[in-house]
């Protein structure tokens, strides 16, 4: 026998409508969208680290003011998802806790680093390429602010992956010198941007129930072949290659053929064991630390405010 709170969310559910932070949900429910509401907002806000890196070497100040809007951007994607999680029952030091003590998960794609410029252009074409396709479905999530976040956050990424469409484009109609820095730049990218999507759906644990509640739209293998059929003319376009030989559509199966990807490199870089895990929870515990005396003056203005309304 459901009880009424019960039978209200699942009608909800069933209807495709929407769960908000005033209505009962099963407490599995809020558990995963704490999980991935976090992980999402953990991964917007170390994901300004390997950008952050070239914003004093950016080529031009053209190039230089567009990085600064970008990684200013993932800092809002970062903080509106925090409010977000936030509405489950969570606090913002709770989860800034769970991150800088290395206890919570972001995207894997942060923990590779960024030696050249053209990196800029390739986290911008793949890495937001692969974040819009996924989080484009995410605006029907069936939590309300979630949704709701995804809708703002995914205009941001497109723009995103625009600039760094136009980055690697400009490269491939330059020098040797520059076109071989762009096709590097893809070789090194592709692989870990392909893996953000996650493991393969028969090893995927939280697939099946995300998607009965209509938190996650498709699975993670669908979502990774649409993101290569969004790359394929681009590449035609700009003149990379794909670093796949054994990439090719089928006409049989509907679907691109592939290589295997490397889940080892993914389970590694997952374990904390990737090029730059240590690096960017190093930093990312820094800048907590160093920032502590803004939160304290912040909430001494709030107490001293309070008080004043007060009296
Ligand atoms: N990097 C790190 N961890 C990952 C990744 C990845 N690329 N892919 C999967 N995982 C983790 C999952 O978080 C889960 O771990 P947990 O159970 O300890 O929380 C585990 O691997 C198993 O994966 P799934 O069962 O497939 O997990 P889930 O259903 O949550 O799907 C996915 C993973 C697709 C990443 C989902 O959580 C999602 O859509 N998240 C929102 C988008 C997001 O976080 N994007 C961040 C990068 S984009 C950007 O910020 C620019």
């Amino acid at each position: 026998e459901r009880t009424p709170e019960e039978a209200q969310f699942d009608d909800l559910i069933a209807a495709d409508s929407r769960i908000e932070p005033r209505d009962w949900m099963p407490d599995a429910y809020r558990k995963t969208l704490i999980r991935q509401i976090s992980q999402h907002a953990h991964s917007e806000i170390i994901g300004m680290q390997p950008e952050s890196n070239w914003i004093t070497r950016a080529p031009s100040l053209k190039r230089k003011a567009i990085l600064m809007a970008k990684v200013q951007d993932e800092a809002g994607h970062g903080l509106y998802l925090y409010s977000a999680a936030q509405t489950l029952g969570i606090t913002r030091d709770e989860m800034m806790a769970q991150l800088i003590e290395g206890r919570a998960r972001y995207s894997s794609i942060f923990n590779y680093p960024t030696p050249t410029w053209a990196d800029m252009g390739a986290i911008g074409w793949l890495v937001d390429g692969a974040a819009i396709c996924n989080q484009v479905p995410l605006c029907r999530a069936s939590y309300g602010p979630y949704g709701r976040a995804m809708v703002r956050i995914c205009k941001e990424e497109s723009f995103h992956q625009r600039q760094g469409f136009e980055i690697l484009l400009e490269l491939m109609q330059g020098t040797d010198e520059q076109r071989q820095m762009a096709q590097d730049a893809v070789n090194r990218w592709y692989w870990p941007a392909l893996q953000m999507f996650g493991p393969p759906d028969d090893q995927s644990p939280n697939s099946a129930q995300s998607m009965a509640w209509n938190i996650k739209r498709f699975s993670n293998d669908e979502l990774r072949q649409r993101f290569v059929g969004m790359l394929v003319p681009q590449a035609e376009v700009m003149g990379v290659t794909l670093p796949d030989p054994a990439l090719k559509w089928n006409d049989e199966t509907g679907r691109y053929d592939m290589s295997e990807i490397d889940w080892t490199e993914f389970e590694e870089v997952l374990a904390g064991r990737g090029p730059a895990n240590a690096e960017r929870i190093r930093r990312r515990r820094e800048a907590h630390e160093e920032g502590a005396w803004v939160r304290e003056a912040a909430a001494e203005y709030a107490r001293k405010q309070a008080e004043r309304q007060l009296a």
